[in-house]
């Protein structure tokens, strides 16, 4: 994507973290995918008192673009509180693989945004054949 186009996403997923209800953890997280066809849909963290109820913020953006029938996911953006970037869970990682396995994966931090595939985050992704 153009660096005009990461910096958008950055910025939505930025947006997305304000919705983010983390008050069992403290940590808020936000995400935006965008599709081929340029639509964009946001995720944030939602927590649980039961604490393995919580939902990320990559997954709830990867669900909104599901539900809506959305099969080229092109680009995802997270961001975080954190000063370090943060690395999307194991979790979300087999979901991208299995829905968005070209996708674009930037992290964004204040010390800069990193690019990453969905092979170097997941290699040897579970499949069932
Ligand atoms: N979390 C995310 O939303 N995305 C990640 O990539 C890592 C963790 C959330 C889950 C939980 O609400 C909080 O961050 C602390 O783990």
């Amino acid at each position: 994507m153009l660096p005009s186009e990461i910096e958008r996403l950055v910025g939505e997923a930025k947006a997305a973290r304000k919705k983010a209800f983390a008050p069992y953890s403290g940590f808020t997280v936000g995400a935006a995918l965008t599709t081929n066809g340029g639509k964009i849909y946001h995720g944030c963290n939602i927590e649980n008192p039961s604490l393995m109820l919580s939902f990320c913020a990559e997954r709830a953006a990867l669900i909104n673009a599901l539900v809506e029938g959305e099969k080229k996911i092109k680009a995802l953006a997270i961001v975080s509180g954190d000063k370090d970037y943060c690395f999307p869970c194991g979790a979300c990682r087999q979901m991208f693989a299995e829905f968005a396995p070209d996708i674009e994966i930037y992290l964004a931090a204040d010390k800069g945004i990193k690019k990453f595939s969905m092979s170097e985050l997941l290699p040897h992704q579970f499949k069932k054949i």
